[in-house]
């Protein structure tokens, strides 16, 4: 044996084995301040193109941790989709507004322009510490579960599952939220359409999750939309 002792913290002051725990603590809360941060920033510049309403994100953000957990994601895979549902359009701010406003259908050239904006997220988010995971999440949430979405064409389990979640619940909301140029979808015509997806565009486990509770959240959506429940029933 060498003649290593271990330090005697001096009196008043804590061991170090406390202070490297402390400064752990410090730096965990610090990354996690930051992230909140970047969040918000990022939400604040959707505002600002006018891509998003504070309820939107936020509702999503809910429902998609409420997949999340009932399908067993693990605290890390959570946090990531918390991001993949807040930012997922992130990359609609690199998409002229003549499309991104249009009223009417998009043609062949601006519809695939249109679909850039999941390549422009992740091109944007993968270069934040702590953001790669969330990046790739955004890259394929316009994935479709028989292959055929972009801008991989992967297929089932080949999405990555935070994909498959902020696909369905992206689109179900999209569906009854009403816009300043059409009306929402009544609840039952939206669950039919995703009924009627799943399995080709979207993962069936995932919509019977989101089902399983999306009825009892439909006041909140209709809230927002300044229509009642029951006239949008
Ligand atoms: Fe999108």
């Amino acid at each position: 044996m060498s003649g290593h002792q271990t330090p005697v913290p001096l009196e008043g002051f804590p061991a170090s084995g406390t202070l490297e725990s402390l400064r752990i603590k410090q730096l965990e809360e610090q990354s996690a301040a930051l992230r909140n941060s970047v969040i918000c920033a990022f939400n604040q510049l959707l505002d600002l193109k006018d891509l998003n309403t504070g309820v939107h994100s936020t509702r999503l953000a809910e429902w998609g941790m409420r997949v999340g957990q009932e399908l067993g994601l693990e605290e890390s895979e959570l946090q990531n989709l918390e991001i993949a549902a807040l930012l997922h359009d992130i990359g609609k701010v690199g998409i002229p507004d003549a499309i991104l406003r249009k009223p009417g259908r998009l043609d062949a050239d601006e519809y695939a322009l249109m679909k850039k904006h999941s390549e422009y997220g992740w091109a944007v988010l993968r270069m934040l510490p702590g953001f790669e995971r969330a990046a790739l999440d955004i890259l394929h949430h316009h994935e479709s579960f028989d292959g055929k979405g972009y801008p991989a064409g992967l297929k089932s389990t080949e999405i990555p599952v935070v994909s498959r979640i902020v696909c369905v619940i992206d689109a179900f909301d999209a569906m009854v939220s009403s816009r300043p140029y059409r009306k929402g979808l009544p609840y039952e015509e939206a669950v039919r359409r995703l009924n009627e997806a799943s399995g080709t565009q979207f993962d069936p486990a995932v919509v019977r999750t989101f089902l399983s509770f999306a009825q009892a959240e439909m006041s909140t959506v209709f809230a927002a939309a300044g229509t009642s429940v029951s006239s949008a029933l």
